[in-house]
């Protein structure tokens, strides 16, 4: 049986395209638009050499309202939205905080206008665990209060969600699924696709790899003096592709007018926390490869420690994070390999 249309923005991305995978394995035609600021064409032929079929493909960025609304007039049944695109990285953000305003904030503003406008009412939103800042209960959950962000980029999830409720408050017809995201790592374990970070990565993941692999002289482990039984920072890491399958999830629950409200949130992590020492530990276990590192101060902006209660979104979404830290681990190795054969 052929499945709806599904819009899928930032979708050569890392999230978008593993989203994109499961999608299209669970029979969905998937249009992806991306300006490629931050991935490439090649991601195309990967997820065609995982699923058989290269998804159709638009060069557009989201802040360009004429273009987009040609998508809305050329693909006049697109059921629903997966709204990946933004810009991510926190430290830019705070060099460059108009940009990210204006990236993360007009492309939502001309997607929700597109939806009403043509009365294609499902989003499903990229948000993240960074609106929660530091937590006062942990694990986190869904209901805990929003902390003041920490920077530009933390600020557009926490401004774009205002923006969502206002919009589905004025607009009865729209629905939205905000899934925040703790830290996704990993690859599709065919290598085809993966994490491209751009220059020296700011991510944990990526820097233990590059480092594992030579790139890097050593990882420097952020902060020893953590209130952590190790003294480490502590995160929920969370494998792409279980993080994928959960927007499937959320994609048919809208389709199906399952959801309750007209928006609502689910944290996306395993309910599992890691600190940084324990990371390295879990990476050089399961692939037998060292890591060298030096312990340094802290970075400025981290938090001590956050892990998610996912129980809502294993609940209410029927889905649960399965990949094992190991599994996870040994899957952004052998992209981190495959990387260096391609070069
Ligand atoms: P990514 O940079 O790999 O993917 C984003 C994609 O969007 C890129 O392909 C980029 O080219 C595209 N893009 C950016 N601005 C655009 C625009 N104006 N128009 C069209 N395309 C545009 O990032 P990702 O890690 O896949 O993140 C996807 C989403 O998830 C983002 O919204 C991000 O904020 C959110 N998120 C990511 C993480 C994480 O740690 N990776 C955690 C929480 C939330
Ligand atoms: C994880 C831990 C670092 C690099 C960021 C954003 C957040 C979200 C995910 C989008 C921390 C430590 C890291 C290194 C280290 N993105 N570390 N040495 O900071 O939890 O979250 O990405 O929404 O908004 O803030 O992820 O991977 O950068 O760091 O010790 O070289 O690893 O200090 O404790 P973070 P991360």
């Amino acid at each position: 049986m052929k499945k709806e249309k599904i819009l899928v923005t930032g979708g050569t991305g890392y999230i978008g395209s593993h989203t994109v995978v499961e999608l299209q394995n669970n029979g969905y035609e998937v249009i992806i638009v991306d300006n490629l600021s931050n991935s490439s064409l090649e991601v195309l032929d990967g997820i065609a050499s995982i699923t058989g079929k290269k998804p159709d493909f638009e060069q557009i960025d989201c802040c360009d309202m004429s273009a987009m609304e040609r998508i809305f007039n050329q693909y006049s049944d697109i059921k629903a939205i997966i709204h990946f695109a933004a810009s991510k990285a926190v430290g830019e953000s705070v060099e460059k905080p108009l940009m990210y305003y204006r990236n993360n904030l007009v492309s939502l503003l001309n997607i929700l206008e597109l939806m009403s406008k043509y009365n294609c009412p499902n989003l499903v939103f990229s948000s993240s665990c960074t609106v929660y800042g530091q937590p006062d209960k942990l694990p986190v959950t869904e209901d805990a209060p929003v902390k003041a962000a920490t920077s530009p980029y933390g600020n557009t999830k926490q401004i774009a969600e205002e923006i969502i409720r206002d919009a589905i408050h004025a607009d009865k017809n729209l629905k939205s699924i905000a899934l925040r995201y703790f830290n996704p790592v990993g690859a599709h374990p065919s290598a085809a696709i993966g994490e491209l970070p751009n220059g020296i990565p700011n991510n944990l993941i990526p820097f233990v790899t590059q480092t594992a692999i030579g790139i890097r002289s050593r990882l420097r482990v952020f902060g020893s003096d953590y209130n952590t039984p190790d003294g480490s920072a502590i995160r929920d890491y969370i494998y792409v592709s279980d993080l994928a399958k959960a927007h499937v999830i959320a994609v048919e629950r809208l389709l199906e007018n399952r959801n309750r409200k007209g928006l609502e949130f689910f944290n996306l992590g395993t309910g599992r926390g890691l600190s940084v020492l324990e990371v390295l530990n879990e990476f050089e276990k399961a692939t037998g490869v060292k890591v060298e590192r030096e312990i340094v101060g802290r970075r400025e902006g981290d938090i001590e420690k956050v892990w998610a209660d996912p129980s809502w979104a294993n609940s209410e979404l029927g889905w649960k994070a399965e990949t094992s830290v190991s599994a996870m681990l040994q899957t952004a190795w052998t992209w981190e390999k495959a990387l260096k054969n391609k070069k």
